[in-house]
């Protein structure tokens, strides 16, 4: 059987694992995300590709795709901005290829979540399908007539840093009023914080689990308020996922996809961020009276999804 490994490189982990052509992962290792280094991660992503080959037959692996969060460049190879690894202008492939003796593929972490989903997961038999992935920042693959769009210089797509709001919150790519400031899994902790801070009778139930701390606020957290039916973590749900569904609108008005499918860790969420997903994408799409409007789903592969794209586009 002809296996590749893929690698998700987040802001937080690296998720590695061995995957079957039918898109099946067979086994998985994840290790910490050491952050600002890029020797550091070649380093553990190295390692957790050793310790799956390890683990298998001699020459079973064919090759090894890492989805990483970052501008990933045309030739697949450099990270040319990762703000959320705090690494920017990084020969990531060349380093990983001292360490890794197989055919190695760079791709953008949403690129790759964008192409499973479109092979196996929520897109599957669309060919116009726009995945947005919602965890430490706001990424985004897009796939048109079937194929995956990377632009010119690869870096197409990157909408967690499309600009919402002029001169709103300050966002690690030096922008300011980035989409991703307001949609992702960190807005929805922001959010949290903030009504911490301003009304903390209503955020009692989230501050619980903190220890009453506010900088120890999780997603987590928030989320297990929420399905709970706390009103207070009800709120951050409908306040970013009203922005996210804002954003989706206007992607829409570019792009007019037939689906768009939600990944990340944020998405995990199901219905409790859907729903406002929904409604404010329906009040905010152009056209919404008459035209035909994109369906948007939760993704089907949740945080797999960069892995096993990944370990997909291997070897294309
Ligand atoms: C990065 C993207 C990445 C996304 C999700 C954004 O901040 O710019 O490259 O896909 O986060 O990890
Ligand atoms: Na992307
Ligand atoms: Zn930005």
């Amino acid at each position: 059987m002809r296996l590749t490994i893929g690698v998700d490189i987040g802001g937080t982990k690296v998720a590695a694992g061995v995957v079957d052509p039918g898109g099946r992962i067979l086994d998985e290792v994840t290790h910490p995300t050491p952050g600002g280094d890029g020797e550091a991660l070649a380093d553990v992503v190295g390692r957790a590709v050793a310790e799956l080959r390890e683990r298998r037959p001699e020459g079973e692996i064919a090759a090894v795709g890492v989805g990483t969060a970052g501008f990933v460049d045309e030739e697949r190879s450099r990270i040319v901005l990762g703000a959320n690894l705090g690494l920017a202008d990084e020969p990531f492939k060349d380093r990983l290829r001292r360490r890794v003796d197989l055919p190695i593929v760079v791709e953008n972490d949403a690129n790759a979540a964008a192409w499973a989903e479109v092979r196996f997961g929520a897109g599957r038999g669309s060919r116009h399908v726009v995945c947005v992935t919602l965890g430490t920042g706001v990424g985004g693959g897009i796939v048109m007539d079937g194929e995956l769009k990377r632009g010119r210089y690869g870096v197409a797509a990157e909408v967690g840093h499309y600009r919402v709001v002029p001169y709103g919150r300050r966002c690690g790519c030096g922008n300011h009023g980035c989409w991703e400031q307001y949609a992702s899994g960190r807005a929805l902790v922001a959010e949290a914080q903030d009504l911490a801070k301003n009304d903390p009778a209503r955020a009692a139930r989230i501050l619980k689990p903190a220890g009453g701390d506010i900088a120890r606020i999780t997603g987590p957290g928030i989320t297990r308020a929420a399905l709970e039916g706390d009103d207070g973590a009800l709120e951050c749900f409908r306040t970013v996922g009203g922005w996210v569904g804002l954003g989706l609108a206007d992607l829409a008005a570019i792009l007019d996809p037939e689906c768009f499918v939600i990944g990340g860790g944020v998405s995990d969420t199901g219905d409790l961020l859907l729903e406002p997903v929904r409604r404010s994408f329906a009040r905010h799409v152009t056209g919404r009276a008459t035209r035909r409007l994109a369906d948007i789903r939760i993704a089907e592969l949740g945080s797999k999804a960069g892995i096993v794209g990944a370990a997909d586009l291997a070897l294309r």
